[in-house]
């Protein structure tokens, strides 16, 4: 259907983007028509309703928070930590499993060119973040003699790149048909006076609108169909990166599955009150994440007789969902927050324009907004040392650099555990292949005694 254009000069008139307006009308005809469609498109409502609730105080002020109950993985005895991984194993050997990885994020912080999961990060593999996350999940559907069906988010502005990357490497041994890779949803970006951004000559700013889109998406490309018609019963979440993932943990799942609530969350414990991670808790009473920047003052820095933060549980997005309860919220309307980011922007005088400093507000929802939709949740405290590297930044805390450090120092552990001495493993490169160990499992002393022999007679 052909766009309105007298109703799109209205819209922008009444919601002062005079600036749109002009360029439009410079356009020729079918360059017009093309932005004019793409305006009608947008929901100027909750655009600006979002940005109207940013400025006000963060609700979590106003609202009562209490702590969460949970289940500390170091607590459980042997016997119990085994049934539980048992349990998972169980599940994934029925075919109950998939995981999801979100991968639509512009990755503004880190400024790495293509999608975030294609990046490198230095080990001397020089594996990407999608191979390490493919070959763990190899690992445990070799074992379990079942395929684990992925499911990959993208953006509209790296959908065709991520699945080229992945058909070159030829989807690094895993089967093609097991990888579904869906777009998500997008807002307008604007600028801190309200303004609509452009990203070329007639073209509106759009951003990937949030980790929060997941559910729709998932239900908009016909992948629940395609769960349930493979039976899945949980769907593994996370984020596309965290260099140490444990895609797909059998330990989790099993304790997630004996819980048996909508949704499972894996938590560690913050470093200290200023650690910018959400932090776990209730919020009237039903399960809640409160972003780093909306906790409230005097809740953060609250501390037990013990010295810990009473507000420690880190939110690190590893979640299990029932699929029922991904089926029954997946239109459901959570909040966008409002987050300022930097992003390539088009200026009629100018061009192209990169900025160094964020320039734009980008409206986002965060999967968490979903947890106060189930009654309960289960809580599974784990070890940040063997769970979580985040690589958000180019440099410094949460880079490469320091994931590549967390990998070292684990797979180091595991050595060491295998019988490996301190003295035997003094500057030796060490990665191990997901193909090859999971969690630490399987290595023999000998092995790899031999394997450090000969890297350091090739020195
Ligand atoms: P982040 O909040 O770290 O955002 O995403 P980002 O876009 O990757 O990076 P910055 O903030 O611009 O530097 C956490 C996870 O959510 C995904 C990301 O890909 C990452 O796995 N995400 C984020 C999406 O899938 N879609 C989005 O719209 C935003």
């Amino acid at each position: 259907m052909e766009p309105n254009l007298k109703q799109v000069e209205e819209t922008l008139l009444a919601y002062k983007q005079e600036h749109v307006l002009t360029v439009l009308r410079q356009l020729p005809q079918a360059a017009k028509e093309k932005l004019a469609a793409q305006i009608e498109q947008i929901d100027f409502e909750s655009l600006f309703k979002s940005i109207a609730e940013q400025n006000r105080q963060p609700v979590s002020f106003n609202e009562p928070i209490s702590p969460i109950p949970f289940e500390d993985w170091a607590d459980y005895g042997e016997r119990e930590q085994e049934a539980f991984t048992e349990r998972g194993w169980e599940l994934l050997r029925s075919g109950r499993i998939g995981a999801v990885v979100v991968a639509g994020g512009h990755g503004s912080r880190l400024g790495h060119e293509g999608p975030k999961g294609t990046l490198d990060i230095g080990l001397p593999s020089r594996k990407s973040l999608f191979q390490l996350q493919a070959e763990r999940l190899l690992y445990l559907s070799r074992k379990a003699g079942k395929a684990i069906p992925w499911y990959i988010m993208t953006s509209p502005d790296n959908h065709e790149a991520t699945v080229a990357f992945f058909r070159s490497a030829d989807y690094f041994g895993y089967s093609a048909r097991d990888c579904f890779f869906f777009p998500q949803n997008t807002m307008p970006a604007l600028d801190f006076n309200g303004k609509l951004l452009l990203s070329g000559e007639g073209t509106i700013r759009l951003a990937p609108s949030g980790n929060g889109e997941c559910f729709a998406a998932l239900k908009r490309s016909g992948a629940i169909d395609d769960m349930k018609q493979r039976g899945l019963e949980w769907l593994f979440y996370y984020n596309v990166d965290n260099a140490l993932i444990k895609v797909a943990d059998p330990a989790f799942i099993g304790v997630a599955a004996s819980h048996d609530n909508p949704i499972a969350t894996k938590a560690i414990e913050k470093t200290d009150e200023e650690e910018k991670i959400g932090v776990i808790c209730l919020k009237n009473g039903r399960p809640a994440v409160l972003e780093y920047t909306e906790i409230p003052d005097k809740i953060k820095k609250e501390k037990t007789i013990d010295e810990r933060l009473f507000y420690g549980l880190g939110h690190i997005s590893i979640h299990l969902f029932k699929l029922d309860f991904i089926e029954a919220h997946a239109d459901a309307e959570i909040p966008y927050h409002v987050a300022a980011k930097k992003m390539d922007v088009w200026d009629a005088e100018v061009g192209l324009i990169k900025p160094a400093e964020p320039n734009a507000y980008k409206l986002e929802r965060f999967i968490f907004d979903f947890f106060p939709l189930a009654s309960r949740l289960t809580v599974l405290k784990t070890s940040r040392q063997e769970e979580f590297a985040p690589v958000k930044n180019k440099t410094g805390v949460d880079s490469p650099e320091s994931a590549r450090k967390l990998i070292r120092e684990l797979h180091m552990r595991w050595l060491q555990a295998a019988g490996i001495s301190t003295e035997q493993l003094r500057n030796a490169e060490i990665e191990i292949s997901p193909l090859l160990s999971y969690g630490g499992e399987g290595l023999r002393k000998e092995e790899w005694l031999e394997i450090l022999k000969q890297e350091h007679s090739n020195k």
